[in-house]
């Protein structure tokens, strides 16, 4: 049985050449970036020229563009900073006394109720450590209405996040009309482009974000190095010390062979983007034909004309199918197709996903749904066996 991986918002397989970038900066070029002897220089090098591709890649200058751990980091990085710039006398949210705290305006940050859980839980927690919360309900098919941002906006806001591409549906944001509301109302404008990098063009200037976030192993590149994009005179501050590095907003040794290898594959993914995006939605598109022919139960989670060309998520209506959601996964993968589910393991316990229910799923049916996501190691030959697979785990899964 072939195994079939149609898990690539979760993860992808790092490049054949993207690991051959890195290999040379590992013990060959091995110098310490911030060094100032020959190793370090041409550390730094190779530092440098990562950063202005990934910087022209997404038409930001250089001096923009500050490397992280990883998408989780850059958005944590882009909320504090941001919210602890704001509040100019509190040196850092993880040190916030109640005393400092009543002596400086409360920020008010907006969200959206579809965020990646690295997007609401720093929320969550400057909520709850004195910033004004607002969060935006977002449409059944997912998307971010800006006239709901512009309801809650207002000349008090200091910062709005949205993000770009929603990784479980797929469906798009309308990123540059939420960056002008947000303009006109001087908020600073943080966008989640981890999933959107690579797959539509990112243009911070069109979109006016201020922050935006990136990951380089949803792309082909190597886990545990991302981006965040910040804009030219935005007021942020580092969330961690100990360092200059990263011009004093990213302390620590910057890990140069994982920077060359983003810069690697986002060079890789901007050349193939265009033909990859047709080829990979003809994909889903055979998927989501076969699917919906089969089961008059399945619903199509997401805007089926705006919405990421790799990802297809299906839910099976609970009042039709009556289905043991958690378990549908688990059954993909003993049929050798691995695939994302529409719950998540929070506390020991199975809870319905939080992007489904926003967008008006119940419970049960939210948990029946399944997450495929296309990738470069897909192809044609694949959709039959994937398409029985679902077949015999649903018939299945109907009887117990
Ligand atoms: C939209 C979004 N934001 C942030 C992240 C976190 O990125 P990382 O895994 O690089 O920390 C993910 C990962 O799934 C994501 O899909």
């Amino acid at each position: 049985m072939e195994r079939i991986y149609l898990d690539h918002t979760a993860t992808t397989p790092l490049d054949e050449q993207v690991a051959g970038a890195m290999q040379p900066y590992f013990s060959g070029t091995f110098g310490n970036a911030s060094s100032i002897h020959q190793f370090g220089r041409e550390a730094k090098q190779a530092l440098e020229r990562a950063r202005e591709v990934i910087a022209r890649a997404i038409g930001a200058a250089e001096g923009e563009l500050f490397f992280t751990s990883g998408g989780t980091e850059a958005n944590n990085l882009a909320l504090f900073g941001a919210v602890s710039a704001a509040r100019s006398s509190v040196p850092s949210p993880h040190i916030i006394t109640s005393a400092a705290r009543s002596s400086v305006p409360s920020p008010h940050i907006i969200t959206s109720a579809a965020e990646h859980h690295a997007v609401l839980e720093p929320v969550e927690y400057l909520g709850e450590h004195g910033c004004k919360v607002s969060v935006v309900p977002v449409l059944s098919d997912g998307t971010v209405a800006p006239a709901s941002v512009e309801n809650l906006l207002s000349d008090a806001t200091s910062l709005v996040s949205v993000m770009a591409a929603n990784n479980e549906v797929g469906t798009l944001s309308p990123v540059a009309e939420i960056g002008s509301l947000c303009r006109k109302h001087g908020a600073l404008f943080h966008c989640d482009a981890v999933q959107a990098l690579g797959k539509i063009p990112v243009e911070v200037d069109r979109w006016k974000t201020d922050l935006v976030s990136f990951s380089a192993h949803k792309i082909y590149g190597p886990k545990g190095i991302g981006a965040l994009y910040i804009r030219k005179g935005t007021p942020i501050d580092p969330v961690i010390r100990g360092g200059g590095q990263e011009r004093g907003r990213r302390p620590g040794t910057e890990n140069v062979p994982l920077a060359v290898g983003f810069a690697k594959a986002v060079d890789l993914a901007m050349a193939e983007m265009g033909r990859e995006q047709v080829r990979l939605a003809s994909l889903r598109n055979q998927l989501e034909n076969e699917l919906r022919s089969r089961f008059s139960a399945l619903i199509v989670n997401g805007d089926p004309a705006n919405r990421l060309s790799h990802i297809l998520s299906v839910s099976f209506d609970h009042s039709v199918i009556p289905l043991e959601g958690e378990l549908l996964v688990h059954n993909m993968d003993l049929e050798g197709v691995a695939v994302s589910s529409g719950s998540a393991c929070t506390s020991g316990s199975i809870q319905p996903s939080h992007v489904l229910l926003a967008m008006g799923r119940d419970s049960e049916t939210a948990k029946a749904t399944i997450r495929f996501a296309f990738g470069r190691g897909n192809h044609e030959g694949q959709i039959s066996q994937v398409v029985a697979a679902v077949e015999r785990v649903v018939a299945r899964m109907r009887a117990r």
